[in-house]
């Protein structure tokens, strides 16, 4: 327990209390002291019991951090995610602006591209201009360095992925509903062999659209191993889906429909099939994910599962801005289908 005494605890500062500072003096995580204000019943007695006294003793009042977000003392959001290069990122970046607008706040928008590296020094960066607050979409499994800011004081909200842990909020889109609504799609069209461009396997969104896909095979008897071939690139966009195909295309045993795990990827599968003279959909039916704006602007319109990309975006900064530190909220939208000339004549 740490010995700390609540008037060292705020020796240095001279603002209210936050939930940190209840932390450190009761010798407890962030998340704990999170847990002991909004889900009590998840704390052991005796580490509520000095959450509680810690919380008495600094005269903590909760929402302090909330309301400091509020206070007008920072005007900035921080937000990483994979590549403001991929429409569906900068549909979901729209969002955000447009809900900090409403509190006239700006937005400090950077990309990962899908490195950790990168984005633990975009997360030093965010911190050190003192940002009220930071989205993310993680490069990869670890969120501990999303962890660490927010036990800094910099309140954290999940975008575009689930949270693993109860502390972090999260808005995300159920990915492996929708890697089931694409592939039961091409099975209802008769396609017993289906390409699969998905992208790496760190990320959580490929994970669960491939486990969706997998799960539709097996309720339809069919064998994964067999109905599924695929192909799995490193990066999320247009040439990685065209060299992909051209892998697919390359087999003997060539799909007849190929399910792509992005609009990005997809996109450029279109563009080397076109180029292979393979007709679309008659000759292979394409499916992407995402439905960003283009898909429905292509010479031969692109069947997608949608996410509601600028209600992501939108969700992911009201929730940061209205919990801040003290509470917590976990949003997970459902996706839909839309068909298009890609896939169904
Ligand atoms: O976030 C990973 C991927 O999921 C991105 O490429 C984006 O297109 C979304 O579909």
């Amino acid at each position: 327990m740490s010995t700390e005494t609540p008037e060292a605890a705020l020796s240095a500062r001279v603002r209210r209390p936050s939930v940190t500072d209840v932390a450190r003096l009761a010798g407890v995580s962030v998340g704990t002291v999170s847990n002991v204000l909004n889900r009590p019943d998840r704390v052991a007695t005796a580490t509520r019991d000095r959450v509680l006294a810690a919380i008495e003793d600094l005269g903590f009042v909760r929402n302090a951090s909330a309301r400091q977000l509020r206070s007008g003392e920072i005007t900035t959001i921080g937000a990483v995610v994979l590549d403001i290069a991929n429409p569906f990122f900068t549909e979901i970046a729209r969002g955000i602006e447009d809900r900090l607008a409403e509190d006239d706040l700006t937005l400090m928008l950077a990309s990962s591209d899908e490195d950790p590296e990168r984005e633990a020094r975009y997360l030093r960066l965010f911190a050190e201009h003192g940002v009220r607050g930071v989205l993310a979409t993680p490069s990869h499994g670890s969120i501990d360095a999303l962890l660490a800011l927010r036990e800094k004081g910099i309140p954290v909200v999940l975008l575009d992925h689930t949270s693993p842990v109860p502390e972090l909020g999260s808005v995300a889109v159920d990915d492996v509903s929708g890697g089931g609504l694409a592939i039961s799609h091409l099975l209802d069209l008769g396609h017993q062999r289906i390409g699969f461009v998905n992208g790496p396997l760190t990320l959580r969104q490929c994970v669960d659209r491939r486990d969706g896909a997998v799960q539709a095979l097996i309720e339809r008897g069919l064998d994964p191993a067999e109905s599924l071939v695929e192909v799995s690139v490193d990066n999320l966009n247009a040439d990685a889906g065209d060299a992909a195909t051209r892998r697919l295309l390359a087999r003997e045993d060539r799909p007849t429909a190929i399910f792509c795990v992005n609009d990005l990827t997809a996109l450029g599968s279109l563009r080397a099939l076109r180029e292979g003279g393979v007709a679309v959909p008659d000759d292979i039916a394409v499916v992407g994910y995402d439905d960003v704006s283009f898909a429905s602007m292509l010479s031969t319109p692109l069947t997608s599962v949608r996410q509601p990309t600028h209600t992501l975006g939108w969700t992911a900064a009201d929730i940061l801005l209205r919990t801040g530190l003290d509470d917590v909220e976990q949003v997970t939208f459902t996706p839909e289908l839309i068909v298009r000339g890609s896939s169904a004549t």
